[in-house]
């Protein structure tokens, strides 16, 4: 009998990748996502592209009850949880939503994790836990001292997952800390869907590309980076879903006999920096299209540059991410072109 997965947040871009990798190596996967920022029709075209299908459970993770049905209909040994609101500015606004979502969900999550005796997690945590950095590349061991409420909603819950893991020697727990998650599947028919204006570079370029917006805006040319303007660590949501997989494997393996349980905190990200201008050319590039753009003043609360020392998750997981920026330019661009309205048919 094949392995059963609890994935919340199944429905949305990285969950999406990461549901299609787990059905194509033959997973069991039961997605549980209220859909507040995401469609139904990505499920459909995993279960295109996998040949497989999927249970899917429509219901917020917030709601015990409804988590414990699906931990037992489904059967799941293992949850991956990516359920949540990602926006950093939407949080500064709307900072108790945040925690309930992100924080009370995770809580309650766990709740019904216990209540079926489920000990393994995989957890979606972000490069924005660290906050400015002290020494780059940030390594796993930088403090943490997140600069907003939802950076916030990631380090609480970390917190909380490393006293549960303290607390039950049974418990696996792994936190994946993203950097920038950027691309689509090659197929080009799942991609990242983004509701009104992109905050984000790679789908606001995608869309300039288009037609839909008239050009890109750069949010700072004066940083103290090679060309002035802000660098990340992009990586490619394939590579990232993928790790996923691997830390499941990671937390298969039965611990050594410390009477303690387990709790990796992870990088996921590529150790290579790339700037805005870096970034604009590559798209252009990929797409043919001109993109037109503008040098404006920063943006408010960003910093000038970050990336990722990737070693620890080669260490633990033996993973590393192999897909290049070429490549994340033009998947995120046969996306875009092969669905202009994302998930929304015209
Ligand atoms: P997304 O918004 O595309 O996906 C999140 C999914 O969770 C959506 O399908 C949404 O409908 C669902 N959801 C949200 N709240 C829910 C709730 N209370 N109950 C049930 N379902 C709920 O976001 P994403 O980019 O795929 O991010 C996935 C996870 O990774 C999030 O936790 C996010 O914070 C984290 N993360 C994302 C990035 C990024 O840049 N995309 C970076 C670092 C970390
Ligand atoms: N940028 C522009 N113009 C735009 C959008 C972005 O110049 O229209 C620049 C930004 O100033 C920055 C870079 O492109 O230098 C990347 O910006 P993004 O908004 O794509 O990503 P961030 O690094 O600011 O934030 C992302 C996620 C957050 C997460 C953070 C750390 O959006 O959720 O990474 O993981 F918290």
């Amino acid at each position: 009998m094949s392995t059963s997965i609890l994935v919340t947040g199944g429905a949305g871009y990285i969950g999406s990748h990461t549901v299609l990798e787990l059905l194509s190596a033959g997973y069991e996967v039961t997605v549980v996502d209220n859909f507040c920022n995401s469609h139904p029709e990505a499920l459909n075209r995993i279960e295109h592209l996998s040949g497989r299908s999927l249970r899917r459970i429509e219901a917020d993770v917030r709601d015990t009850s409804a988590l414990v049905n699906a931990l037992r209909i489904s059967n799941a040994s293992a949850v991956i949880h990516f359920a949540g609101l990602k926006a950093v500015g939407e949080s500064v606004l709307q900072p108790q939503r945040y925690y309930d979502n992100n924080v009370v969900g995770s809580l309650r999550l766990l709740e019904a994790m216990a209540q079926c005796e489920v000990k393994t997690l995989v957890f979606s945590s972000s490069a924005t836990v660290y906050g400015s950095p002290l020494s780059l590349p940030y390594r796993e061991d930088h403090p943490l001292a997140p600069t907003s409420p939802y950076g916030h909603s990631k380090s609480m819950v970390e917190q909380v997952m490393r006293d549960t893991v303290a607390s039950d020697a049974a418990c696996r727990f792994a936190t994946l800390r993203y950097f920038n998650p950027v691309g689509a599947h090659s197929s080009g028919l799942i991609g990242e869907d983004p509701q009104g204006v992109p905050n984000n570079l790679l789908p606001f370029v995608a869309q300039v590309a288009i037609g839909k917006r008239e050009h890109l805006n750069i949010w700072g040319a004066d940083y103290d980076t090679p060309d002035g303007t802000g660098v990340r660590d992009y990586i490619h949501v394939v590579d990232l879903a993928l790790a996923h997989l691997r830390a499941l494997d990671a937390l298969a393996i039965p611990p050594s006999k410390t009477g303690k349980g387990q709790y990796l905190a992870l990088n996921i990200g590529t150790g290579k920096g790339y700037s805005v201008l870096e970034v604009l050319a590559a798209f252009r590039e990929a797409s043919g299209m001109p993109i037109p753009s503008r040098i404006q003043a920063r943006r408010p609360g960003d910093i000038a540059s970050y990336y990722a020392d990737p070693a620890k998750a080669k260490t633990h997981l033996g993973w590393v991410a192999t897909r290049s920026l070429v490549e994340m330019c033009a998947d995120t661009w046969r996306w875009q072109k092969g669905n202009p309205d994302g998930y929304q048919q015209r």
